[in-house]
């Protein structure tokens, strides 16, 4: 079933009972990147996945967007669906909605799993070049952005090899506005540490990185696995910073292991 709530369009998905899982889309994508692992997950399980603010068919709005409002989103789709608790997989800045949720609402969460992100907010160097990126969207659009973005997040082989996954990230990319896209850099620039809520997260978590990920490393993922109280760590071979779409099939086979 799709729909749409307060701006926010969702999928939901599989068999009713048990514990769903939510997954949240990174920068600057939307729902269809987290295909391959919809599919298989929701064979067994209700899965959700949404677009954040200002991606995909969700509202654009008013373009100011914050974490804050990003994890007040989440937990508003949560509640319109009677989900009182919920697996939260989050890629990148799914990552940062996830980890933000956790530390806001912990009684909403049974199992974390994070992928290509980190708990640390951006340095002085990163948000200044979010800021370059919003000025270069407005002045040059987002087909020149999208072009640029898309190889900094995929290792050379899948941007030779993998035409369809470079074709579905490119099309979603571009199916967003410069608003949406700026406001999101915004948020991202502007959010918090979630570091110190690491320790308080008692559910299982899991980690997955693609091993040759640039732009959250693994050396972030490690740290976050230090931090977590129970979580396991997995490197995806032959994958850069969008790891379930390079190599769906390690993913989903540690995805799945986690679920069970
Ligand atoms: C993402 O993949 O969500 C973003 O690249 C994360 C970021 O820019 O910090």
């Amino acid at each position: 079933m799709e729909g749409t709530v307060n701006g926010i369009s969702f999928e939901d998905s599989g068999p009713r009972g048990g514990i769903p899982v939510v997954f949240i889309h990174g920068f600057p994508f939307d729902r269809a990147m987290w295909e391959p692992q919809v599919r298989e997950v929701s064979k067994n399980r209700r899965v959700l996945a949404y677009d954040v603010r200002g991606h995909g068919r969700s509202a654009a709005g008013d373009g100011q967007y914050s974490m804050e409002l990003f994890v007040d989103d989440l937990v508003m789709l949560l509640d319109h669906l009677k989900v009182e608790r919920a697996v939260l997989c989050g890629l990148s800045m799914g990552g940062y909605i996830a980890l933000r949720a956790a530390e806001r609402q912990p009684e909403r969460l049974s199992g974390l799993v994070l992928c290509d992100t980190k708990s640390g907010p951006d340095t002085d160097e990163a948000r200044i070049k979010r800021a370059v990126t919003i000025a270069a969207v407005k002045k040059y659009g987002v087909p020149k952005f999208a072009n640029e973005f898309i190889k900094a997040v995929l290792t050379e082989k899948t941007l030779k090899t993998k035409p369809a996954v470079v074709s579905s990230l490119l099309n979603s990319i571009l199916g967003n506005s410069p608003l949406g896209i700026s406001g999101a850099l915004l948020a991202m620039a502007a959010r918090t540490d979630t570091t110190a809520a690491l320790a308080k997260i008692t559910v299982p978590a899991l980690i997955l990185v693609g091993e040759q990920d640039k732009i959250t490393p693994p050396s972030a993922s490690e740290a976050m696995l230090k931090a977590l109280p129970k979580a396991a760590m997995y490197l995806i071979p032959e994958a850069a910073h969008m790891s379930n779409l390079e190599n769906p099939a390690v993913f989903n086979e540690k995805l799945l292991a986690f679920l069970k």
